[in-house]
């Protein structure tokens, strides 16, 4: 089966193409340097719940509950077959996380329950509307306070970057990303200080990484939402 049948675009475009993403993430990109800097920035918590959205083969998920693992962690992902990867990895690693088959445009957990949640190269996978949905699920999700880390393609770097962005947008739905729209649409999600973190240069463009944070409260002045909050 490729995309076309789905509803959703597989982590590498096609299935079949699936067995072999951990082998080439690993081989083709600074996977380990760009998941444990996005670790280190949310500073976990022994106790704290964590969602990985768009979990894939729970490289992430799994890095997560060894950087802390007294906090409850889950990934989520719509793929069946990606996440029988996931499983397996947790399996052979005898970790204890929680991976869920669900959709993050609809996410099937009630409101403030997650302190952190993260985003892996799973943003550029959705269509305009559903970034926007998954990111107003995040923001839904996450307790007050609590924090939302992305890394994902953002604006090109250099003009090797400039040229391989001209090609891979006519894959996935990669444009947003590419303008550097994605902290602008978590913002308009409802989350403040949305501040960049790291840029990672990759055989296929600009990786960028970011956080932001669900107001403790949130402050209306007629109509508008202030996001204007900055980190400590
Ligand atoms: C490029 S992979 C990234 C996987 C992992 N986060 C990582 O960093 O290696 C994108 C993942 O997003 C998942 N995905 C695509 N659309 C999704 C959706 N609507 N809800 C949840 N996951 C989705 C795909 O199945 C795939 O596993």
């Amino acid at each position: 089966m490729n995309n076309k049948n789905s509803d959703y675009i597989p982590a590498f475009h096609f299935h079949w193409l699936t067995p072999w993403y951990d082998r080439f993430m690993d081989g083709c990109y600074p996977e380990t340097r760009f998941k444990r800097s996005l670790i280190e920035q949310a500073r976990l918590q022994p106790g704290q719940r964590v969602l990985d959205l768009g979990c894939g083969s729970a490289t992430l998920t799994l890095m997560l509950k060894q950087a802390q693992p007294a906090a409850e962690v889950h990934g989520l992902d719509v793929d069946a077959k990606m996440l029988d990867l996931a499983r397996r990895k947790a399996r052979q690693a005898g970790a204890d996380i929680i991976l869920d088959l669900g959709t993050a445009t609809r996410l099937p957990y009630g409101d403030n329950r997650f302190d952190r949640v993260f985003a892996s190269l799973m943003l550029h996978h959705l269509k305009r509307e559903d970034k926007r949905l998954a990111l107003s699920e995040a923001w839904r999700v996450l307790k007050p306070g609590g924090e939302l880390h992305v890394v994902d393609f953002g604006a090109p770097e250099g003009r090797g970057a400039y040229l391989v962005s001209l090609l891979i947008r006519w894959f996935e739905e990669i444009d947003d990303a590419i303008a550097g729209l994605l902290p602008r649409f978590t913002a308009e999600a409802g989350f403040e200080a949305v501040q960049e973190t790291a840029r990672y240069r990759t055989m296929s463009g600009t990786l960028r990484s970011y956080r932001a944070r669900k107001p403790e409260t949130r402050a209306e002045f007629s109509g508008l939402i202030l996001n204007v909050r900055r980190w400590d």
